[in-house]
């Protein structure tokens, strides 16, 4: 059994309440045993039962749940720096997308990286995602975009879920945009998508989620609500970029098929905002993104009043958001999305944990979920959002087990 304590404040970041309630405990304690939490509260309330648990000096700084990137596209070869400089000049992304350049850039390397090459990478990626304070990443397939490419993408993610501490929850994107050797073939691709793929990555039980990139660049609403209903009757959950560079009706979509989310959002409509409202669909704001595209991002503020639970996350890939910083993206939700500190923390605790799928285990500190949390020198929230200076994470812990810590 072990005790944190001397913690100036503890947000819980309970579902229960707005996106604004993170239910803060001052001077707090937590107790945990065997990776589950046991008890949390003020720490002159401490339960006689926990005197006796090594104890852990949490230095009057201020403990979180541990932090969930609920969107990334993790593993991948190659970089785009290119890319970056050219749109600085004023290159489109869809402009250089028409020219062979964008993903499939990206998916010509992927093709030919080697599994080893493609793990190593994409740990490093994990090590330094943990001195941030994540403790849970999603990471989607998407840049192999033929069985065995894909394939080889998640099995990545398999070997890397068992050699490496962070959470991973895999998703499927062979979805991502339709390859070139399907170009005048777009029926064979989702044939083959449907038929193949989806029931190969069910059977080895690759992926918990399927998404698809619902765009006129990608895939249509009629071509995403068949593969993601396939990917539904495999008992992959639903994930959606949606509405990112024009509003196509994904919002909508997501909320017919009870997704576990929408991501992007930065051009839905209000129709579909009331209809994520009415099936709970979480709304993934991907501030990188819209700041790397140069786009006016996810109307935040009109998601959190039309009722949708607004999670923040990284979309972590070399083209449209080349950072895995989610302390920074959470900095970014706030300036340029106006969400308070402590609606940008719900959103990639609790929620994130929503939009995965593991709300019942993770995303908040409070009795029977894992003992996941990030210890950040910082008095409380609105300091450490606000002042976002490097190595603010002291240290973080996963299932009990502490797994980083700032030297
Ligand atoms: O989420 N929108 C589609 N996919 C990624 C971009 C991927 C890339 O540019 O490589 C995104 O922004
Ligand atoms: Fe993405």
């Amino acid at each position: 059994m072990k005790l944190l304590y001397n913690i100036a404040q503890l947000a819980t970041c309970r579902a229960k309440g707005g996106q604004g309630d993170i239910h803060p405990i001052p001077n707090a304690a937590m107790a945990w045993d065997d990776g589950v939490i046991e008890w949390v509260g003020s720490e002159k309330e401490l339960p006689s039962a926990y005197r006796g648990a090594e104890r852990i000096d949490a230095g009057g700084r201020l403990v979180i749940p541990g932090l969930v990137d609920c969107h990334t596209h993790l593993a991948f070869a190659g970089w785009r720096a290119d890319e970056f400089e050219q749109r600085i000049r004023g290159r489109s992304y869809l402009d250089i997308a028409r020219a062979g350049g964008g993903i499939m850039a990206t998916v010509r390397q992927t093709r030919v990286a080697a599994e080893a090459d493609l793990l190593q990478r994409a740990a490093g990626f994990l090590q330094q995602m943990l001195a941030l304070g994540v403790t849970t990443v999603e990471c989607k397939s998407g840049y192999g975009l033929d069985p065995d490419s894909e394939l080889k993408l998640l099995r990545v993610y398999r070997r890397l879920a068992d050699e490496q501490p962070v959470r991973l929850v895999p998703t499927f994107l062979g979805a991502h945009v339709i390859p070139p050797e399907f170009r005048d073939n777009r029926a064979g691709y989702v044939d083959l998508l449907v038929e193949r793929m989806i029931p190969a990555v069910a059977e080895e039980e690759l992926a918990g989620c399927c998404d698809v990139f619902v765009e006129d660049s990608a895939f249509s609403v009629a071509e995403a609500r068949g593969i993601l209903r396939a990917g539904q009757d495999s008992g992959l959950a639903a994930k959606l970029h949606a509405d990112q560079l024009t509003s196509g009706g994904g919002a909508e979509l997501a909320a017919e098929l009870g997704a576990l989310s929408a991501d992007h959002l930065e051009h839905v409509s209000e129709r579909g905002i009331r209809a994520m409202a009415a099936k709970g669909v979480v709304a993934v704001s991907l501030p990188l993104a819209s700041l790397y595209l140069g786009q006016p991002p996810m109307p935040a503020r009109r998601l959190i009043e039309g009722g949708v639970a607004v999670a923040v996350a990284t979309d972590f890939n070399p083209g449209s958001a080349p950072s895995f910083h989610l302390p920074l993206a959470l900095t970014l939700a706030c300036t340029l999305q106006r969400m308070t500190p402590a609606e940008a923390l719900k959103g990639a605790t609790i929620y994130a944990a929503r939009a995965v799928g593991l709300e019942p285990s993770v995303g908040s500190l409070e009795a029977g979920k894992s003992a996941d949390f990030a210890v950040i020198d910082a008095p409380d929230v609105n300091h450490w959002i606000y002042h976002f200076r490097p190595n603010a994470c002291a240290m973080t812990v996963i299932s009990g087990i502490e797994r980083w810590r700032a030297v």
